[in-house]
Parts: structure tokens; sequence; C-alpha cells
């Protein structure tokens, strides 16, 4: 029997994410205390493969309710409330947060105010507290109508570089001269590069491969971009911080010999070369790779600049950002099933284009 349905969901093989499929839902009844959200755009870069390749060790997985061995992959989008049971969560609200790449998402909020909504879900608990919040439009202060593309595809990225760049230039860039950023051509290390140079305290040196050398060299957001090859070609002799958006076992062990002692410290983010992160960091010259965990920063400028202080300097930043990413970013709509499936595929290959930020929908239509 074919259920006449409208919910979709897109899975992804927990162990080989080279598998995906599409699943079909009825819409579910509500209990008491519910939401549904009908999503209605989201963005896709190598950030959400990421989370794919972080799923079992830092939690992804358990965003979203999927059938075992299967993970529905997180996403930043928008979407509106088509259904409420919820008292304090009336119907029509459009918020901001991590969804599902599904037509919809139903939560069970733990608490539910003008300016945040809070998924108490049991298969939630234990995630860090800002992945569970859904911010409501009206009382969100750097939501703008015409900017929910950038908002979508940027701000979750940026908000990362901001706090890493917060937190070096807090260490008093561990005493080096120079940050170094890998995957220079990615959207997170972009956000970065613009920061450390906005900041004017240390020289911002962009890394990435040679076909978007170009790209990364036209931004204008390094003080210079080198290729992976040419790494042996820059000053050992001047300091430096490795940021590390790649994760790449090569390219990190390269780093690491060509500045040896010089290398003051190594700040892991990303695995934008998630299928090249192979050997160990055992015998690695330099400081031992530390694990960034954004979270962590905001809990601490929180404390010191209280809550509508940290809001009020990450708004200024984004602005100055936002309105930079307009001289570079192409974003790329699309719609249904072949549209997600396709810029998966090509995101997860590597094929996509650094210009592009593709914001998806599982409708047919905007
Ligand atoms: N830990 C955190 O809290 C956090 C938060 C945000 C982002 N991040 C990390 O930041 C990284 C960048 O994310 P993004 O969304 O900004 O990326 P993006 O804009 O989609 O970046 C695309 C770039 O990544 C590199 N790349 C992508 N796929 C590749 C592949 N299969 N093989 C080789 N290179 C590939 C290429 O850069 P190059 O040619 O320049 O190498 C490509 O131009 C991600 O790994 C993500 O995990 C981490």
């Amino acid at each position: 029997m074919t259920v006449n349905s409208d919910g979709i969901d897109f899975l992804v093989k927990r162990d080989d994410w080279k598998q995906s499929r599409f699943v079909e839902a009825p819409l579910p009844e509500l209990a008491p205390q519910q939401v549904l959200f009908r999503v209605d755009r989201f963005a896709f870069t190598a950030n959400n493969i990421s989370y794919a390749v972080a799923g079992d060790a830092l939690g992804y997985w358990r965003f979203f309710q999927a059938p075992e061995s299967w993970g529905r992959i997180p996403v930043m989008g928008y979407a509106d409330v088509i259904r409420s049971t919820h008292p304090d969560v009336a119907e029509g609200t459009r918020c901001f947060g991590f969804y599902p790449m599904s037509r919809h998402l139903v939560i069970e909020p733990s608490a539910a105010s003008a300016s945040k909504i809070v998924d108490g879900a049991a298969h939630r608990k234990g995630i860090s507290p800002a992945y569970n919040q859904y911010s409501p439009v009206k009382s969100d202060a750097i939501y703008h109508p015409e900017h929910e593309d950038a908002l979508m595809v940027l701000r979750g990225l940026f908000l990362t570089s901001f706090l890493a760049d917060d937190f070096i230039a807090d260490e008093d860039y561990f005493g080096a001269k120079s940050v170094l950023i890998s995957s220079a051509s990615s959207k997170t290390s972009i956000a970065l590069g613009h920061q450390v140079s906005r900041g004017g305290r240390a020289t911002a040196i962009g890394l990435t491969s040679s076909r978007n050398l170009n790209f990364a060299n036209k931004l204008g957001c390094y003080d210079r971009v080198f290729s992976y090859e040419e790494i042996t070609s820059l000053d050992p002799s001047t300091s430096a911080v490795y940021v590390d958006m790649a994760g790449s076992g090569p390219i990190r062990r390269s780093i690491h010999r060509h500045f040896g002692n010089q290398l003051h410290y190594d700040c892991a983010i990303g695995a934008t070369h998630w299928n090249d992160t192979d050997g160990s960091n055992q015998a690695l010259p330099g400081p031992k790779p530390t694990f960034f965990f954004a979270p962590k920063q905001i809990q601490k400028r929180v404390a010191d600049w209280c809550a509508s202080g940290f809001q009020e300097r990450v708004g200024e930043a984004w602005s100055v950002f936002r309105d930079f990413s307009d001289s570079w970013l192409q974003v790329k709509r699309g719609y249904g099933r072949d549209a997600v499936e396709k810029t998966y595929v090509n995101t997860l290959d590597g094929n996509t284009r650094p210009e592009h930020g593709h914001v998806l929908s599982l409708w047919d239509s905007a």
C-alpha cells in the first residue's frame, strides 16, 4: 500500500557516506507540547559533510532520529511552525536553527520564549545547548529577510571563525607573527582570514589547493595565499599558528616539519579533506594539534561580556563580513530530491566551486 504523504527525509548510511537514500514518511500526529516545523530552505557546505564524519564521535547523528544504521545530517536553515500543541509556540513562527535534510521536523520544546525555543527531545539530551536552540526571526537581532540565504550559508561558519580568531587573539597569537589557514577557499576559512586581517595583529596566510589558488588570492581577506605544494617555500623562521580547516594528514605533517618549533600552536577545526586524514600525529615536530570546541569559547565570552555584549560584538562583526561576502558569494538555489542528492554527492567528492553557496529545499519550488 502506498502511503499518501508529503514528508521526505534524506538519509545517509552512517558508516558509508557514499550511500544515501530518500524515505517518505507520513505527517505525524502531534502529542501534547510538540511543534511541527515545515523546513523551508537550508544551506549545504563541506561543514555538513564533517557532521557525518564526526557523527558518532561528536554526537551529530543524535540530533534527529533515523532508521537503524542510517543518519540525518544536520543543516542550518529556516522553517515555519505549521502545527503546535505547545502553549508558548504559535503557528506561523519562523525560526533559524538546525534541521534535518527533510521536509518536516517535530520538536518537543523544553523551553520557549519570544527569543528562543529549545528542543528537549530525549535523543538530543547532552548535546551542546547552542545546537538544540531555534531562534524565532522576529526577535533575532541580525535577521533580515533579504539576508536569509547568506545567513543560512555563512552564519554558523562565521560564528566559528569569529570565536576561533577571538580565542587565538586572546592568547596573543601564542606569540606568533602569522596565522596559517588551510582550505583557504572554504567559507569558514574566508571568515577566519577576514577576522585575522581585520584584527591587524598577525599576518593571515591562506593555504589552498592549486585549483582554488586564484579564487582565494582574489578574495582580499588574506595577506598572502599559497598552494599546499608551496608550503616549503614559506619562511620557516617566521613564527606561526596553524588553523587546520582541511584535516589533511600530509598537509599537517608538511607544516609541522617545515616550521618545527616556530609553529606555536595547532588549532584543529575542520576536515574538508576527510578522505586524506591518514597518519599518526606521533613524532610530529612542534605542538600537539588541539581540537577547537566553539561552544566552550561562547561560554567564556558570555561570562566575560554577558549575553547581550556577546551578541552585540558578533552582530557588528557579522554585518561587516556579510557586506564583504557580497563581493564573492554566489547563492545557488536547488529544489527537490535531485538537487539535494546532486549537491550532497558533489560536496562529498569536493566537486563544488568555492564561490557557490548552496541553498536547498526538499519542496519542489520556493
Ligand atoms: N568545528 C567546528 O565547530 C566547525 C564549524 C564550522 C566549520 N568547520 C569546518 O570548516 C571546514 C570548512 O567548512 P565550509 O562549510 O566552510 O566548507 P566549504 O565552503 O564548502 O569549503 C569548500 C572547500 O573545502 C575543500 N574541500 C571540500 N571538499 C573537499 C574534498 N572532498 N577534498 C578536498 N578538499 C575539499 C576545498 O578547499 P581547498 O581547496 O582550499 O582545500 C573546497 O574549496 C569543514 O571541514 C568544517 O568541519 C568546523
